[in-house]
C-alpha cells in the first residue's frame, strides 16, 4: 500500500490499543480493493476524547471504532446515534459525514451472525458474564426472542443490572444463577462466554460443570485467542458444537466497512487476515 497526500485514514480508539486485530482486518480489505486508505490504532487516554470526537468534524478521517474504555465515553459528542447505540449506551463505530457524526454499535450485528445457524426463540441460554460484550450478548438474544435466559455472573451485583436493563428493554423473565451454582441448571441449548476467562495472558480458565452441557448444545466463546480455548474443548467433548469469537470480530468489522464505505466487504479477505495473525 502506498501511502501519498490523498491517502485517507479509518482508526481504532481506546486505551490501551497495541492488543487490537482491527487494523489487519481492515488494512487487508482497504489493499483488496484497492482503495487508498489507511487504517491505523490511536491510544488516546480518557481526558482526550471530548478533544478527539469533536475534532472529527473538521478532519478528513473516513470512520473510527471505539474499544475500552471509550464506548460509553465518546456518546455525549455525537450528533446521532443508531437504535441499538442508544438503548446499549456503547458505541464501537463513528461515521463523520459533512453534517453529522454518528455513533453506531455493530456487535450485535456481529453476534447475531454467530447465531444465524440456530432456531433461537426454541433456545435456551446461559449467558456467563455481565460486561459490555455481555449487554450486546444479553440484549441480541432477548432481541431473537430467546426461549429463556440464565445469566451468570462472578460479580452478582453486575448481573442483577444487566438483568433489569434486559426488563426494562424487552419485559422479560431472566433468572440468575450463582456463578459457583452453575450445576443447578439443566443442559442449555446455547452457553456463550463473556469474560476473558480461558484468554491469552490470563491464568485462569471457565471450568463448566458437564452437566449443563448435551448432545447438540452450541458453545459460544467471545474470546478469539486462542482459537481453541479450554471451555471449547471441554464443550466439544460432550458433544457441543462449538465457536468461537473470530466470527463476532469479523462481523462487527465487516459492519464498520459497510457503514464507512457503503462498499461489500471482502469478509473472506478479512477472515483470512485475522486467522494469519491468531
Ligand atoms: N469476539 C468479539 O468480537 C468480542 C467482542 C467484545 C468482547 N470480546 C471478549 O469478551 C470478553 C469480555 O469483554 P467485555 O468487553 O465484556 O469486558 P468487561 O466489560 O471488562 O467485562 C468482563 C466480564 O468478565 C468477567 N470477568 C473478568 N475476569 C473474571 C474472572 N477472573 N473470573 C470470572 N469472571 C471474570 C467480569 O465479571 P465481574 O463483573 O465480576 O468483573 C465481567 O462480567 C473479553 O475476553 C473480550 O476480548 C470479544
Amino acid at each position: 500500500m502506498e501511502i501519498n497526500g490523498s491517502t485517507r485514514i479509518a482508526v481504532v480508539i481506546g486505551h490501551p490499543i497495541r492488543h487490537s486485530l482491527s487494523p489487519v482486518m481492515h488494512n487487508a480489505a482497504f489493499k483488496y480493493l484497492g482503495l487508498n486508505n489507511c487504517y491505523v490504532a490511536i491510544d488516546i487516554s480518557p481526558g482526550g476524547i471530548e478533544h478527539f470526537i469533536r475534532g472529527l468534524r473538521y478532519t478528513n478521517i473516513i470512520g473510527v471504532n471505539v474499544t475500552i474504555p471509550h464506548k460509553a465515553a465518546v456518546i455525549p459528542y455525537l450528533d446521532e446515534l443508531s437504535e441499538e447505540a442508544k438503548i446499549l449506551e456503547a458505541v464501537n463505530t463513528i461515521k463523520i459525514t459533512e453534517e453529522k457524526v454518528i455513533g453506531y454499535n455493530t456487535d450485535v450485528y456481529g453476534f447475531e451472525k454467530c447465531l444465524e445457524d440456530i432456531d433461537v426463540p426454541s433456545c435456551s441460554a446461559l449467558l456467563i458474564g455481565a460486561g459490555g460484550a455481555g449487554k450486546a450478548v444479553a440484549y441480541t438474544l432477548s432481541k431473537l426472542n430467546v426461549k429463556s435466559l440464565y445469566i451468570t455472573n462472578r460479580t452478582e451485583e453486575r448481573a442483577k443490572q444487566l438483568i433489569q436493563f434486559i426488563n426494562n428493554v424487552f419485559n422479560r423473565k431472566i433468572e440468575f444463577i450463582p456463578f459457583n451454582q452453575l450445576e443447578t441448571l439443566k443442559p442449555v441449548d446455547i452457553i456463550v462466554n463473556a469474560t476473558p476467562l480461558g484468554m491469552e495472558g490470563i491464568k485462569e480458565e471457565l471450568e463448566i460443570p458437564s452437566s449443563i452441557i448435551r448432545e447438540g448444545t452450541t458453545a459460544i466463546d467471545l474470546v478469539y485467542n486462542p482459537p481453541v480455548t479450554n471451555f471449547l474443548k471441554t464443550a466439544s467433548s460432550l458433544g457441543a458444537k462449538t465457536l468461537n469469537g473470530i466470527k463476532m470480530l469479523v462481523y462487527q468489522g465487516i459492519t464498520s466497512f459497510k457503514i464507512w464505505t457503503d462498499l461489500e466487504p471482502p469478509v473472506d479477505i478479512m477472515e483470512e487476515a485475522l486467522k494469519g495473525c491468531l
